[in-house]
């Protein structure tokens, strides 16, 4: 109550109401300062040239990219490092991703356990999985930022892509179940090779 009055009684004095003027002007002015400086630092470390020749690793995944539809493709979209790995959504959700994703980079980057490139080839497939976890969890949510299967036109695709999406719809299956291994090495193949050897088939 004291203070409520103390600031009612300043406030009524004209020095004390362009104080507290300029105070909240200053704080505003300040926020949108922050807001847009953040904004543009969230909009250049999500760029294609950030993400490949800030860390040297990270050309490996830059050229073997090059090769694939998502790079190159007759319709002109193209899909960045950013968009399949930084979630769209709330600034609060981008800025706990990156701050994660990017950490973790610079952090093994530092500690010196992929820092060449033989370290990361033994790495690929721990770092893939983590990749696949987080899409599983995410319902494909990024592959879903771009593609709709309500929007896919069945008749116009491969028969076998089609029956698949069928069978994807009507199951509830997600994306990155069936499409390991398309922006990148195939490491998932490294798996299933493993798997096909300890594969007995049953007899009949
Ligand atoms: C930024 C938008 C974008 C994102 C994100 C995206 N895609 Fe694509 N995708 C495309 C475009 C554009 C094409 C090429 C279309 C064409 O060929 O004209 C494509 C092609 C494909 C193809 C067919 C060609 C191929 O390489 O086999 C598959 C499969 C595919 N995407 C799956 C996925 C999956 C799975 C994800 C999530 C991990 C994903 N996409 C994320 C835009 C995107
Ligand atoms: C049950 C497995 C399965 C699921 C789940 C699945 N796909 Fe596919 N998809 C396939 C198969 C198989 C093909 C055929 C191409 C191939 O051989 O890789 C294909 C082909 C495609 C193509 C190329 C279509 C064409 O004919 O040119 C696109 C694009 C694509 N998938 C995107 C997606 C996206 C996006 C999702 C998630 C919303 C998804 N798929 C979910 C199995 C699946
Ligand atoms: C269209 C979606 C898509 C794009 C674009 C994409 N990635 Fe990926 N990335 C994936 C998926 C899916 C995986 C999981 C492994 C797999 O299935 O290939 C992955 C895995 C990775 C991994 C883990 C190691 C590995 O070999 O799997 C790294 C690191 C990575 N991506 C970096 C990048 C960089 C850098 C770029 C840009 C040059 C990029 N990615 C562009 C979808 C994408």
């Amino acid at each position: 109550m004291r203070i409520g009055k103390k600031l009612s009684d300043f406030l009524r004095r004209p020095a004390g109401r362009y104080s507290m003027f300029v105070f909240l002007a200053g704080a505003g002015l300040a926020g949108i300062i922050f807001s847009a400086g953040f904004a543009t630092f969230i909009e250049r470390t999500n760029t294609m040239e950030f993400c490949t020749t800030s860390c040297h690793e990270m050309v490996t995944f830059y050229e073997e990219y090059k090769e694939t539809s998502h790079y190159n493709n007759r319709s002109g979209v193209r899909a960045d490092c950013s968009d399949c790995h930084i979630p769209k959504g709330s600034w609060i959700q981008v800025v706990i991703k990156k701050a994660y994703a990017g950490t973790k980079d610079i952090f093994a980057h530092l500690i010196g356990t992929i820092d060449t490139p033989e370290k990361l080839e033994a790495k690929r497939l721990e770092l893939a999985t983590r990749v696949w976890e987080s899409m599983m969890a995410s319902d494909s949510a990024e592959c879903r930022n771009c593609h709709a299967m309500a929007a896919m036109a069945l008749p116009l695709q491969q028969p076998r892509a089609k029956g698949q999406h069928e069978e994807a719809m009507m199951e509830g299956k997600t994306c990155i179940e069936c499409h390991k291994g398309i922006y990148h090495k195939p490491v998932h193949e490294e798996v299933e090779e493993k798997e096909e050897i300890e594969f007995v088939p049953p007899e009949f």
